[in-house]
């Protein structure tokens, strides 16, 4: 499939798991890729731009560079993000604002420098990755839950501004995505097997989302093939979100 011939990429945290995966997809399919990280390390076709999405000077100074080596940007995918455990009380202030400031505030800053090269474009797509903590009440991921839920209200609300523009803006829901990420989760957890265990028991499909399957929305979604998706939510979750089952015994 080469839908993204011609098409000119940026993938935020694309140098690992979800992002690395959604990076070389969309290079398979045609696209030139950039990634933004903050370990700027991938091989080719992609390359990669040191980019903090927390820093406003270095997105700016990130997306200026890539729309010149790409020669302008049609798809931007706002996909870094960190991780934060606990309930409620876990977290201090400064915590909250770390997490805010890289899962929401970070796409707001790639989006708005990205938007004047999106304008230009005649298949503009913005994909940003939310999470079944958005829309499923997971226990000891209050930080985590409130920064994803934001940014699918940011999704939807962008998706909105922006639809006249033509510009589409839509968003996936990963369950529990087996990446580096959920590897340092194990990595600390007293009983990393039983651990493993019981996140692949939380998934009705007994087995977590692979970064590749996360790839395919993300792809889906920027695809000028999906011309008329803007401001949805694409669940890859195993089921998670909406499935019913019993618990097997
Ligand atoms: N893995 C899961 O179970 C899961 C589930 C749902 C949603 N997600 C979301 O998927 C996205 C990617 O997660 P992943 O599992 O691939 O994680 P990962 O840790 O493997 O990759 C994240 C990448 O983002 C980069 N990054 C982090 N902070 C950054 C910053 N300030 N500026 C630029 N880059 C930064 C990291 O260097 C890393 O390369 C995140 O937004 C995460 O919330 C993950």
């Amino acid at each position: 499939m080469t839908d993204f011939a011609g098409l000119r990429a940026v993938v935020t945290g694309g140098a690992s798991g979800i992002g690395l995966a959604a990076a070389q997809l969309l290079a398979a399919r045609g696209a030139q890729v950039v990634v933004f990280d903050l370990k700027p390390e991938v091989d080719a076709p992609l390359t990669a731009i040191a980019a903090d999405v927390s820093d406003d000077g270095s997105v700016r100074d990130a997306v200026a560079a890539a729309a010149l080596q790409l020669g302008g940007i049609d798809v931007v995918v706002n996909n870094a993000g960190i991780g934060a455990q606990g309930n409620v009380t876990a977290n201090d202030d400064a915590e909250w604002h770390r997490v805010l400031d890289v899962n929401v505030v970070g796409i707001a800053r790639v989006t708005r420098a990205a938007l004047p090269h999106l304008r230009k474009s005649e298949a503009a797509a913005i994909v940003n990755t939310c999470s079944i903590a958005a829309t499923a009440g997971l226990p000891n991921r209050a930080l985590y839950s409130a920064s994803k839920g934001a940014v699918l209200a940011l999704t939807m609300a962008m998706a909105a501004d922006h639809v006249r523009e033509g510009i589409r803006v839509n968003c996936v829901n990963p369950g529990t995505a087996d990446t580096p990420w959920v590897g340092r989760l194990l990595d600390v957890a007293a009983d990393p097997a039983a651990e493993r265990a019981a996140l692949e028991a939380r998934q009705p499909m007994g087995r977590l989302v692979s970064a590749d399957e996360v790839a395919q929305a993300i792809a889906y979604l920027a695809s000028p093939l999906s011309g008329s998706t803007t401001g949805t939510a694409l669940a890859v979750d195993g089921g998670m979100q909406n499935l019913r089952i019993p618990a097997t015994r």
